[in-house]
């Protein structure tokens, strides 16, 4: 199992009548995993629910550890996870694969959990390998294809159609935002100004205009990063889709239940940050009262410190260098 999540498995998937080989787009090397399953508290016979499925590194070794009696339910809302997930564990009879967002949880969990408390919750942010390996998905700078980049193909606007139709100050502010570009205004009406010519319906066409756009280069960054991270998010909605997968997370838990989040970069971290001191604090309105009403008590506990990856992880795995896991307790 644990040769499986390090990449070393090989199988044939077949997407809309692609025959991709596994080898190429479809491994996802999972990172932080002692760190995760350790913040799990993992007990065998428990049921536990693994938010972001990608290609099930955490997955497969949360089965392993609650043995024949436990039972976990992975979500994603890429349907090629899901897709890819059904095949490689077909005969897994203790695990539920679902296709949806992980804002749905407190709906997913009631219908799934046979009655059982929930132990634990796992996120795991961002995009998986396959994402960015496949250029249809148009998640990559790296190779061309369709300027895409949703998460989940069956919803919501490609890039392209967005970047068609936004004004040059909504663009802006999106790049500004979440991609923390300082050239943002210059991308913006380079954008802007190449769109008046012709569409803009490729990674590659974007990557060339963004290029020339932003003028100074940040050591070992591509030009095109925080715009592409930027787009990427707000197609997406992740943050949105962050802080109510957060709250659907902490109501599902059962008392002493975990929540582990593991994010890649300041803007993912904070809000997790934010959300667990919140919820770990009395609320501020109450603080100078005698007595703390109980909806206003802390819900969660903050467990430990923040972990980041060890340098011979970021070693094999340079995707581990910005991950950091936050961990919190639901309270009685
Ligand atoms: C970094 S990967 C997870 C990798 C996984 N832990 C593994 O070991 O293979 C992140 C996954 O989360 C999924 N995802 C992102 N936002 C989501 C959301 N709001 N709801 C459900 N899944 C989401 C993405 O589609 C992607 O497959």
């Amino acid at each position: 199992m644990v040769k499986d999540v390090s990449g070393a498995w090989e199988q044939k998937s077949n997407f809309g009548g692609r025959a991709l080989s596994a080898s190429i787009v479809d491994e996802h090397t999972p990172v932080l995993v002692g760190e995760a399953l350790a913040a799990l508290a993992l007990q065998a016979g428990g049921y536990y629910v693994d938010a972001t499925f990608g290609r099930g590194g955490h997955t497969s070794l949360i089965l392993q550890a609650v043995g024949r009696e436990g039972r976990v339910l992975a979500i994603d809302r890429d349907p090629q996870a899901i897709a890819s997930g059904r095949e490689r564990f077909t005969d897994e009879v203790r695990l539920t694969l679902v296709h949806a967002s992980f804002t749905d949880l407190t709906t997913l969990v009631p219908a799934h959990a046979d009655g059982r408390p929930c132990r634990g919750v796992l996120f795991d942010l961002g995009v998986s390998s396959p994402q960015l390996d496949d250029a249809s998905r148009g998640f990559s700078f790296r190779a061309d294809g369709p300027l895409d980049m949703r998460m989940d193909t069956t919803h919501g606007q490609p890039v392209a159609s967005w970047l068609s139709r936004a004004s040059l100050d909504e663009i802006r502010e999106v790049i500004s935002t979440l991609g923390e570009e300082r050239f943002a205004r210059r991308v913006a009406q380079a954008i802007v100004s190449a769109r008046n010519e012709r569409p803009i319906t490729r990674t590659g066409e974007l990557v060339a205009i963004v290029s020339k756009a932003v003028r100074t280069r940040e050591p070992g960054k591509h030009p095109a990063t925080r715009t592409f991270q930027a787009l990427r998010m707000f197609i997406n909605d992740e943050l949105g889709q962050l802080d109510r997968g957060l709250s659907a997370a902490e109501e599902v838990l059962a008392p002493g239940g975990r929540l582990a989040v593991i994010s890649f970069h300041s803007l993912e971290d904070r809000a997790v940050k934010t959300f667990m001191r919140r919820e770990s604090e009395v609320d501020p309105v109450f603080l100078d009262l005698p007595e703390v009403p109980p909806s206003a008590r802390p819900r969660m506990k903050l467990v430990g410190r923040k972990a980041r990856a060890a340098q011979s992880e970021v070693e094999r795995n340079p995707r581990a260098r910005s991950a950091l896991l936050r961990v919190a307790e639901k309270l009685a």
